[in-house]
C-alpha cells in the first residue's frame, strides 16, 4: 500500500470493480482509450479478474487510488521485465483538475525505482490527451517520440511516448 498526502493506492482487490465501472463506463474519460466505455459489470469483473491473475503472475501492479473511502481511480505498472514497466492511471471525472493523477503518479515512480528496483519507465498517450501529457511532464517524464500508433488496440492514431529513468 502506498500514501500520499490526500490518497491511499491499495492493491487491487476484485471488490473494487463496481468502482472501477464508474470510471471505465464514463465515455469522456474513455475518449483516448480507442475503445467504447464499459456499462456492462460482468465484463469490468472479467477485467479486474485478468489484471489480478497478471498480478499474480508478477507481469503488473494495479492500485486502485482511495480518497478517504471513496474510490477515484487507478493506476498500474505493467509489462514490467528488465527492470522496465510501463505506466497506466486514470481518475473519475468529478475528481479532475485537483493534482490526483499527478500526486498518484508521483508516488507509483518514487515506488518503481524504489523498492522495485525498476531503472525505466515508458508511457504512451494520444497526442491529443493533453491532461495525461501535462501529468506524464510534471512527474518528469520526458516526450521521446509522436507516432502513430494503436493503444489498447484500437484504431491508429497519433500517439505521444515518454520516458523516465531513474
Ligand atoms: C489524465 C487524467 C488521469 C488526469 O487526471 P487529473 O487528476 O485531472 O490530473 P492532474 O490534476 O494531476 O493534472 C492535470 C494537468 O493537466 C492539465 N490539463 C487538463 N486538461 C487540459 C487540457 N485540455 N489542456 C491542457 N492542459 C490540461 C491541468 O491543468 C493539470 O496541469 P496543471 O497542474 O499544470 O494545471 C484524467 O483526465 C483521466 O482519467 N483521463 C482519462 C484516462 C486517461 O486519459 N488516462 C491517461 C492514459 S495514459
Amino acid at each position: 500500500m502506498l500514501t500520499t498526502a490526500r490518497l491511499t493506492l491499495k492493491p487491487q482487490v476484485q471488490t473494487d470493480a463496481p468502482a472501477l465501472l464508474r470510471i471505465l463506463g464514463d465515455a469522456e474519460a474513455m475518449r483516448f482509450w480507442n475503445r467504447p466505455p464499459i456499462t456492462d459489470m460482468a465484463v469490468i469483473e472479467g477485467l479486474v479478474e485478468e489484471q489480478q491473475a497478471a498480478m499474480a503472475a508478477g507481469l503488473c501492479r494495479y492500485w486502485t487510488l482511495w480518497e478517504g473511502g471513496d474510490a477515484v481511480g487507478s493506476i498500474d505498472l505493467s509489462l514490467i521485465e528488465n527492470q522496465s514497466a510501463e505506466l497506466g492511471f486514470l481518475v473519475r471525472r468529478d475528481r479532475w483538475g485537483l493534482g490526483l493523477a499527478s500526486e498518484a503518479c508521483a508516488a507509483v515512480v518514487a515506488h518503481a525505482f524504489g523498492a522495485l528496483g525498476l531503472d525505466r519507465l515508458a508511457a504512451g498517450t494520444n497526442a491529443g490527451n493533453a491532461a495525461a501529457r501535462r501529468v506524464l511532464e510534471k512527474t518528469g517524464f520526458r516526450l521521446m517520440e509522436e507516432r502513430p500508433a494503436r493503444l489498447a488496440g484500437g484504431a491508429l492514431e497519433p500517439c505521444a511516448f515518454y520516458l523516465r529513468s531513474r
